[in-house]
């Protein structure tokens, strides 16, 4: 499974790219407000330091507008990949942006009927939104794996990007679902390394070391 960092922040894409384990970046508008500076040039940085997916929202809500944004954002960074809203409007764009070779991730699915629609439109990538569900008492992996489930019945090349990620068993239940991308806050990322018992493991490997070696002194 691909893990995007779900973030604007430069320095946090940097620290985690740096590691070696971050695929893709995902943007919102909210996301990208709270980042100082013009976000052209925000979004241009993160393509040069990941090297892979980056998505960026469009603001128009028109099928014209947002095709139009979507075409102008795509000339920042091959690596761009246009996020449009569900709704009819995004899911028209979605099919005339991708017939013009441009990659689409259709945002804010909430339910297995919209991740169908988009598929049908060809998206190249599906944003269902798992924390935003479980906050009004709905299961948001159950949505993943009908997703997977609908998409694998039928072949769909449309990539399963669970997105509002609030914790590390959502991550976990999306490998084993087999969704092919979590996006994560970078909270979540550092969740996924702790361990208590990885930390007191390395703290007493070093202090048998100490006292071993000390003693031959
Ligand atoms: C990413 O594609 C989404 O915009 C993001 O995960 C939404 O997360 P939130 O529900 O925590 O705002």
């Amino acid at each position: 499974m691909k893990l995007f960092l779900d973030t604007g922040n430069i320095k946090d894409i940097e620290t985690y790219c740096a590691i070696g384990i971050i695929d893709g970046v995902t943007t919102n508008p909210s996301l990208m407000a709270k980042e100082a500076g013009d976000p052209r040039e925000i979004t241009k940085r993160i393509c040069q330091i990941v090297k892979g997916p980056v998505s960026a929202e469009v603001l128009a809500t028109d099928v014209e507008g947002m095709i139009r944004e979507g075409r102008d954002l795509a000339t920042i960074d091959p690596h761009v990949v246009i996020k449009v809203p569900f709704g009819k409007a995004g899911v028209q764009a979605c099919k005339a942006l991708r017939a013009e070779g441009i990659r689409v991730n259709v945002t804010l699915v909430f339910s297995a009927a919209q991740a169908l629609l988009a598929a049908k439109a060809g998206a190249t990538f599906v944003s269902p939104f798992v924390g935003r569900l479980d906050d009004v008492a709905t299961d948001g992996m159950e949505l993943i794996q009908q997703i997977v489930e609908i998409y694998r019945n039928y072949g769909f090349e449309t990539e399963v990007l669970v997105a509002s990620v609030r914790h590390p068993m959502h991550v976990v239940a999306a490998a084993r679902m087999g969704a092919d991308i979590c996006t994560c806050p970078a909270p979540v990322i550092e969740s996924l390394f702790k361990h208590p018992l990885t930390d007191i493991g390395i703290d007493r490997f070093l202090k048998d070391w100490d006292a071993a070696k000390g003693a031959q002194q």
